[in-house]
């Protein structure tokens, strides 16, 4: 079986009504990123950064995937797909994908902030997390989200992931944040790379690449119609 990675941004979660970051009206135009996404923010206000997720959490549980991440679980019939998300929600997992792999965290988690792998799953009833909720070892917890000045731990095995595929497609991403945006420099010379974003992505020097500049939801069904052709 051929192999697909495809690298998934804020672009692709936009149509199930989840804010996209540096779009006009995106989260960044209204926070301070460095005050809510930062290991330093953190440390100055954590009751605001706590308050932030909570509200991105509670709106996750009120939205559902749409046709992109639908059309994308398509591909497993014909192909091995791998999907490298740098979106922190599950609606890859809610549509049915089955090999996720989030660069930077998920939203639905929290963690210890004294010993990382203690790491909880909140429900719709009980989304929230608040200053002095701790882990079992009395700890504060904390979301379980890669912040701007910390390490991308997944990041070696998506690495790994693209050396290795026949397939590349990125959807919905404005390509800003690394090491994420380096991924396509990992693509095999041959392989076959589109990207999927309404605006163009300034992206030189790369061979076989298509541009499809729509939506997610247009741009993912022409994709997957051709590779289901083609297989
Ligand atoms: P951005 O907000 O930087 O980029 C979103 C991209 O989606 C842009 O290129 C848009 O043109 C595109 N887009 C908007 N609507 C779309 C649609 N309906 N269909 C397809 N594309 C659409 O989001 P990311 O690139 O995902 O990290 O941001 C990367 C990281 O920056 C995030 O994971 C987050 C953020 O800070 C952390 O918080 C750690």
């Amino acid at each position: 079986m051929k192999r697909v990675v495809v690298l998934s941004g804020a672009g692709i979660s936009a149509e199930s009504g989840i804010k996209t970051f540096r779009d006009a009206g995106g989260l960044w135009e209204e926070h301070d990123i460095m005050e809510v996404a930062s290991y330093e923010g953190w440390k100055k206000n954590p009751e605001l950064v706590i308050r932030f997720y909570n509200a991105r959490r509670k709106q996750l549980f009120e939205v559902e995937p749409n046709k992109a991440h639908l059309d994308l679980v398509k591909l497993e019939k014909k192909y091995h797909v791998d999907i490298v998300t740098q979106n922190v929600d599950d609606l890859h997992e809610r549509a049915g994908s089955t090999h996720i792999l989030h660069l930077h965290g998920e939203l639905k988690k929290v963690r210890s902030t004294l010993d990382e792998k203690l790491i909880y799953e909140l429900s719709k009833e009980n989304c929230e997390i608040q200053i002095g909720d701790t882990c079992e070892k009395g700890s504060q917890l904390r979301p379980h989200i890669v912040w701007f000045g910390e390490s991308v731990p997944m990041i070696a095995e998506a690495v790994k992931l693209t050396e290795l595929c026949d397939i590349f497609i990125v959807i919905g991403t404005s390509l800003n944040v690394y090491p994420a945006a380096s991924l396509l420099n990992y693509t095999p010379y041959n392989a076959q790379k589109y990207i999927i974003d309404p605006h163009d992505t300034p992206v030189f020097g790369v061979k076989n690449l298509k541009k499809i500049m729509t939506k997610a939801t247009e741009g993912v069904a022409i994709v997957v119609e051709e590779l289901l052709k083609s297989a």
